[in-house]
């Protein structure tokens, strides 16, 4: 979700850094490659003067007249572009579908739309692996409601007891998953609304448990006493493509959507951990069209969601599943790529303060002449959490139940107990805390990973006496950390044949977001990044097929900017030199940058436009007063989260 909605409860005063520059040096960079190559680009023999270093003529790839920045009610694009919005919220995608009509949408119309929020957004072509380039699927999340900038007359004040059922019902139907089938002609991209594939998932889908969680007595219910089917799946977030074309979404903050006291339940201390806040519980009023999601009435249909779920885009009749073996914990996303082995492991990261990078490794390598074959293949494997260390290595430390401290007396029995409680079994064996983890993507032409750390405002500088797991660390070295960062990763290996399954990587600190010009930002980018390249709050990460980083933000400073859409090299003279490519409305964040393999089309998916009031840059309260009405601007119509399609004029890939 944004940041702003995540942290609206818990305002923390922004502090001074309290670290110099010099202290953050010692933390571990010194020796870090991302500053020796800003030092060789700018021809300087001495570190001393680092944040004073000015550029030399650099040599990026991308060769697209970068925006200026501007924070607007509209969305910004490149000269030479044409901008489609191609899917908005209530938009049909199927013959039957409704028109969207405000005043009296109910559930039954929203499950035959498009959904709210899109966040994660993948390009597949069809058919699958084809190179062709103007027809395919899009998979696409949709993570969470803001009701009163959906319907008109509700106020943030006393939304959730004016909600009509028919908005609860509407709501419920909006969030969760689109495929959608979509197709280029003659330069502009339709939605094939007969396309076979097209479907919707959402809060009332039946959906399968697996994995060492599937059949535990936490995960019984009244309506499901096998433990082994759940209605719905919740705060999709961003995912990830299987090498078999499946999609996994990632359900991130789950226990928003719950009801009531959690202190009526044994295992309160798992709530907590799971990012109980009072504030923000029952945000859509679905315990009273559903007294499930009322934690007295059914005390464990919340263990029920914050899970990996996997879904086939190719086959509208399969259940989706919930894939216990990747854990339990706010997911962001779930990058996948290939060991040497065949194996297949997925990298994601939890999305809190202090939360950790994750890794699963399947038991047995995928079959790539036998999609079938791979339905259980992530019901088996290894889960594990990343340690760093200051020697520039980086170790993934399996959370296996007998192993190490995760021992009966510490409570893990099983492997069940393990991935119930995944947070508590990394805090034992020694995880570095992060900075709110999002982004995790590997490069498919380097076979680097790239992590982007959101922020972290409440992270501290070092101190003696003050909690270590909340202190500075070498991967992440600012407190506060208002601004996030980037990671680059690598694994052992041929560079075209990485070993993502290996013990240790190495590490290295990519990016330290912030404004360059301001030295309390400590930032570290390319010394030619320009007043409008450099960015803070990194979220989604992309790299296209001509290998460049794509970034967008969630949640920038206030002053003048917008979230956006960032390109970059990783590479050569242009590496860690970013440029501004699209500007998305005020209060709205880019989500999931995705490509045609041509690279001639990118999408986008702009989340939560309006959500921010244009004159203070707060939260919006009302539809009367978000900060843009795009992208209809129709009087009585309210901003609608959308997906754009961006293609060169020229057929050209797209930021050359
Ligand atoms: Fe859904 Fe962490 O953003
Ligand atoms: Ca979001
Ligand atoms: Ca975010
Ligand atoms: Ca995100």
């Amino acid at each position: 979700m944004s940041d702003r909605q995540k942290t609206r409860a818990r305002p923390t005063p922004r502090r001074a850094f309290a670290q110099s520059y010099g202290a953050v040096l010692e933390e571990g960079l010194r020796r870090r490659s991302v500053l020796k190559g800003f030092l060789a680009a700018a021809g300087a023999v001495a570190l001393a003067p680092a944040m004073g270093l000015r550029a030399q003529a650099a040599g990026s790839t991308l060769n697209f007249p970068e925006l200026a920045r501007v924070r607007d009610a509209h969305d910004h694009w490149p000269e030479g572009y044409g901008r489609q919005v191609l899917l908005r919220w209530g938009d049909g995608i199927f013959p039957d579908s409704p028109p969207f009509d405000i005043a009296t949408l109910d559930g039954k119309a929203a499950e035959r739309q498009f959904g709210y929020n899109n966040d994660f957004t993948q390009f597949l072509p069809l058919p699958l692996g084809d190179k062709t380039s103007d027809h395919g699927l899009l998979v696409v999340s949709h993570e969470y409601a803001t009701p009163f900038l959906m319907f008109p007359g509700l106020t943030d004040e006393d939304y959730r007891a004016a909600l009509t059922d028919n908005q609860i019902r509407a709501i419920m139907a909006a969030l969760g998953v689109s495929v959608v089938e979509v197709r280029k002609t003659e330069g502009q991209w339709t939605v094939v609304k007969d396309g076979i594939y097209n479907r919707r998932i959402h809060m009332g889908t039946e959906i399968g448990i697996a994995g060492p969680a599937a059949g535990d007595d936490r995960l019984k219910t009244k309506a499901d006493p096998t433990g082994t089917v759940v209605f719905g799946t919740i705060s999709n977030c961003n995912g990830g493509i299987t090498p078999w074309g499946t999609m996994l979404s990632g359900e991130e903050g789950a226990m928003d959507v719950f009801a009531g006291d959690y202190k009526v339940l044994a295992n309160q201390d798992l709530v907590e951990r799971q990012g109980w806040d009072e504030d923000e519980n029952d945000i859509y009023s679905v315990s009273r069209v559903e007294p499930r999601f009322r934690f007295d009435v059914e005390p464990n249909e919340w263990m029920r969601f914050d899970w990996v779920v996997e879904i086939d885009p190719f086959d509208p009749s399969a259940r989706p599943i919930k894939r216990t073996s990747l854990g339990r914990m706010t997911h962001e996303g779930a990058q996948c790529c290939v060991a040497p082995d065949g194996r297949v492991v997925v990298f994601m990261g939890d999305d809190d303060d202090f939360e950790y990078l994750y890794r699963f490794v399947t038991r047995d390598p995928w079959n790539p002449k036998d999609r079938a074959a791979n339905k259980d293949l992530l019901d088996h494997g290894t889960l594990s959490v990343a340690r760093f260390d200051s020697d520039g290595t980086m170790h993934w430390i399996p959370l296996t139940a007998g192993q190490g401290p995760l021992t009966s007396d510490a409570g893990f029995h099983s492997q069940a107990d393990v991935v119930l409680n995944t947070r508590a079994a990394a805090d034992l064996v020694g995880a570095t805390p992060m900075d709110a983890p999002e982004g995790f993507i590997v490069h498919t032409g380097t076979g680097k990973l790239y992590v982007a750390m959101t922020e972290n405002e409440d992270r501290l500088p070092k101190a003696e006496g003050a909690d270590a797991r909340e202190q500075v660390n070498t991967a992440n070295p600012r407190g506060p950390n208002p601004h996030g960062h980037l990671l680059e990763l690598v694994a052992p290996g041929a560079p075209a044949k990485p070993d993502y399954a290996a013990v240790s990587f190495r590490w290295d600190v990519f990016i330290l977001c912030g404004d360059p010009a301001k030295p309390e930002d400590q930032a570290m980018f390319h010394p030619a990044t320009t007043a409008s390249g450099w960015f803070t709050d990194p979220d989604n990460l992309a790299v296209d097929p001509a290998g460049r980083l794509w970034v967008t933000t969630d949640g920038p400073p206030p002053e003048g900017i917008a979230d956006s859409v960032y390109v970059m090299d990783t590479e050569g003279p242009g590496r860690a030199l970013p440029k501004l490519f699209y500007i998305a409305p005020v209060g709205s964040e880019c989500c999931s940058p995705t490509f045609t393999p041509d690279a001639a089309s990118i999408f986008l998916s702009v989340q939560h436009p309006g959500e921010l009031r244009m004159a203070d840059n707060e939260d919006a309260t009302s539809m009367d007063d978000a900060g843009t009405a795009w992208p209809d601007f129709t009087p009585g119509m309210p901003a609608r989260p959308s997906l754009v399609v961006l293609s060169r004029s020229d057929r050209g890939v797209v930021g050359s």
